[in-house]
């Protein structure tokens, strides 16, 4: 930040306090997103996933560890040797698997990613977890839980052979441990047109603590509800992960923008007495007293915990890769990708998209993904237009909001709306200054 900035902001109020014509923006038309064929189907039930399956995976992480001294972590064989484990289930159930190598500390580390041939590349759903351990331990609960239960899911996807409307990609993590340095490494090289076709990312960072709590990470919306709808459906009370918000591998997607969600059992803090009423286990005791530490085992799981987190994280998959829900053309994308100048404390410009081949009415959840750089979003005035003119505030100028960017996914209930007709993101920089321009954005209905 300029040590002036505040004095030059003064006096730009007058200029923006005067109501200014829109511009029409860059005349680039919309992309369509071609998808599959719509379906209106309701989406297919997610299959039990076994437990024995993940604790068979469990089993094999441990002895993995054992047999290179103890521990999985990042830059040690026992993390080659646990990604070689995953991937050769992976290939033989067939997937498509891709290594991602990176250097962190000096080492080389490994993502590993693996996609499900089919479903619509337009619209992608991630799952993911971290496959390495701290040096210390095994790292069974963190984060053998989240990887084997990932890894069966995926394996359960190949035996019911499904073919979801969404194309589906899961992923294991290298060096989460030393800072979330394999997730990101994966996010900042993924080209921007891929990112924009993420329609989000569910983790699974340690869904197994012996001590167990059921927390739901508080992110995107329809993501949480479809976990909590699970665990509603088990009358098992959940509640919102607050044991360090970003501090697992869906930071670096829920930093650009893409909707994001998770499971957690809790690491090092306390069960409260009202946790062990309704959740049983060990009041005034940790979720995981083994948490980083050698006694990280395969005794260090609560299977009830991982079993039903298990067949959570298959429900959730199975569920936000369908469209279902609002016939007959749910989750529809439509992008604009061309890039828009905001003039500095200038008019507002837009962006449009132009919405064919709808019927009726937009949703009561439109989602509107924005994603505008920006050099001090506090400047910026951003809103929906729909085609008949009507505007909705999706975010209000800040002046001493000095972050970089407006990258998120807005929701709007826009089902006063007609669909069809041309939408248009409006911006206007309403401070003196700092600069930027609209990279692209979408709507998916
Ligand atoms: N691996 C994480 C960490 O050490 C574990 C963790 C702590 C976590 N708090 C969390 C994972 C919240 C998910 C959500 O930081
Ligand atoms: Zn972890
Ligand atoms: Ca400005």
């Amino acid at each position: 930040m300029r040590p002036n900035r505040f004095a030059l902001r003064r006096s730009a109020a007058a200029v923006t306090a005067v109501a200014l014509a829109a511009v029409l923006g860059a005349a680039a038309p919309a992309v369509h997103a071609a998808g599959t064929a719509p379906s209106a189907a309701a989406a297919a039930a997610a299959p039990d996933i076994p437990v024995a399956n993940v604790k068979a995976h469990l089993t094999q992480l441990q002895s993995i560890a054992t047999a290179n001294g103890g521990n999985r972590g990042h830059g040690r064989p026992g993390y080659k040797a646990s990604v070689d484990y995953v991937k050769a289930k992976l290939d033989a159930a067939g997937y498509t698997t891709t290594l991602q190598q990176f250097t962190a500390s000096g080492a080389v580390g490994y993502n590993l990613i693996a996609d499900w041939p089919g479903g619509d590349p337009d619209q992608v759903l991630m799952a993911g977890a971290h496959l390495d351990s701290v040096s210390s331990g095994a790292g069974i609960n963190d984060n053998g839980s989240g990887s084997a239960a990932v890894l069966e899911t995926a394996l359960a996807v190949s035996r019911a052979q499904y073919q979801p409307d969404k194309h589906l990609r899961f992923a294991w993590w290298g060096a989460e441990e030393l800072g979330l340095i394999g997730s990101r490494h994966y996010v900042n090289n993924l080209p921007t047109t891929e990112r924009s076709r993420l329609s989000g990312y569910l983790n699974f960072d340690m869904i197994g603590s012996p001590n167990a709590g059921y927390f739901v990470y508080d992110d995107d919306p329809v993501i949480e509800k479809t976990f909590k709808d699970y665990f509603a459906g088990l009358s098992v009370p959940t509640e919102i992960e607050t044991e360090g918000d970003g501090r697992s591998d869906h930071a670096p997607f829920k930093n650009v923008g893409v909707p994001v969600g998770g499971l957690f059992t809790g690491a090092g803090y306390t069960k409260s007495a009202a946790q062990a009423q309704k959740w049983g286990g060990t009041a005034g005791q940790a979720f995981d007293r083994c948490y980083h530490s050698s006694c990280d085992t395969t005794s260090n799981i609560n299977d009830t915990a991982l079993d039903r987190n298990s067949d959570a994280a298959a429900h959730a998959i199975w569920t936000l890769s369908a469209d279902a829900g609002e016939p007959p053309t749910d989750g529809d994308v439509f992008t604009n990708t061309a890039d828009v100048a905001i003039p500095d404390a200038g008019a507002a410009v837009t962006s449009p998209i132009a919405v064919t081949g709808r019927t009726g009415n937009a949703p009561s959840a439109l989602r509107v993904g924005v994603d505008i750089k920006h050099t001090w979003r506090g400047d910026l005035v951003v809103d929906l237009v729909a085609p008949d003119g009507s505007a909705y505030r999706l975010k209000n100028s800040s002046s001493g909001d000095s972050a970089d960017n407006v990258i998120t996914t807005y929701t709007v209930n826009a089902s006063g709306e007609a669909a069809n007709g041309t939408w248009r993101l409006r911006v206007q920089d309403v401070a003196r200054q700092d600069t930027g321009y609209v990279d692209s954005w979408k709507l998916t209905f």
